[in-house]
């Protein structure tokens, strides 16, 4: 393979401890509708035909990976993961720069999002591969926004028109977002998604509107929603 293989790559940062799950082990490792969470999420990717490959960011004391059995014909790649979401996805890039040019096209999906379909990956690379930045699957937001106090107090209803929820994949060629990254952490800027960094070096990326189901596994609850999701498509299909 090439240094400058251009094409579609993923970078999923598994390297979070998933607290607010109250569970004996993170999040990505939690049984899910008969596999476990990270399994539903790395199989979407590697049976998608427009994906190259993955990289993806493990803690240092991760003794869970060995149980992931995934049939991967393409190649899979793990790299230690750092101390925030955005030094794991760095790591990952870097790795990644040793087989993928600065061109190539780089998805970053969270490991706690089991439920993306190869409709949301196709259409998000379909509408920005041709696109000067690149961009992420995000959902308007519907529900009424209330800014509160340290009480617990409404202070204001704040205006949702304009407003949209981030999701991922997060999808930058690699050398802008590596850049970006790299820029971001030395001005001591708080990156809570690549999207993030990237509009902190002046660049906009698109919004490309997303499915609603495709959620993150944060809390007890959520694991219900997505396992009722997954056996549902199971049944549709
Ligand atoms: O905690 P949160 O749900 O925001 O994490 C989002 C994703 O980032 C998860 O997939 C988690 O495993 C990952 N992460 C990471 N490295 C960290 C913290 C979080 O890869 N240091």
């Amino acid at each position: 393979m090439s240094i400058t293989t251009p094409g579609f790559w993923v970078v999923i940062p598994a390297a979070g401890t998933g607290k607010r799950m109250r569970a004996d082990r993170p999040k990505q490792y939690l049984p899910l509708a008969g596999r476990l969470v990270l399994e539903h999420t790395l199989s979407a990717f590697i049976e998608s035909p427009l994906i190259s490959g993955i990289v993806v960011a493990l803690d240092a004391d991760d003794n869970y990976w060995p149980q992931i059995k995934p049939a991967s014909t393409k190649p899979l790649i793990t790299v230690a993961g750092g101390e925030e979401r955005c030094h794991s996805v760095l790591n990952a890039l870097q790795k990644l720069a040793e087989r993928a040019g600065r061109d190539a096209w780089v998805l970053v999906h969270d490991a706690a999002r089991p439920c993306i379909t190869h409709e949301d990956i196709e259409r998000l690379i379909a509408e920005l591969e041709d696109d000067a930045v690149g961009g992420i699957l995000a959902i308007a937001v519907h529900d009424t926004l209330k800014k509160g106090t340290v009480e617990h107090r409404i202070a204001t209803t704040v205006d949702r028109s304009g407003l949209w929820r981030a999701l991922t994949p997060q999808m930058f060629r690699l050398g802008t977002l590596t850049d970006a990254l790299q820029t971001s952490l030395a001005d001591g800027y708080v990156v809570t998604d690549e999207a993030s960094a990237i509009e902190h070096v002046g660049l906009s990326p698109r919004l490309v509107l997303g499915r609603a189901d495709n959620i993150k596994i944060t809390q007890p609850e959520d694991l219900s929603l997505a396992e009722y999701y997954l056996r549902n498509r199971l049944e549709n299909t």
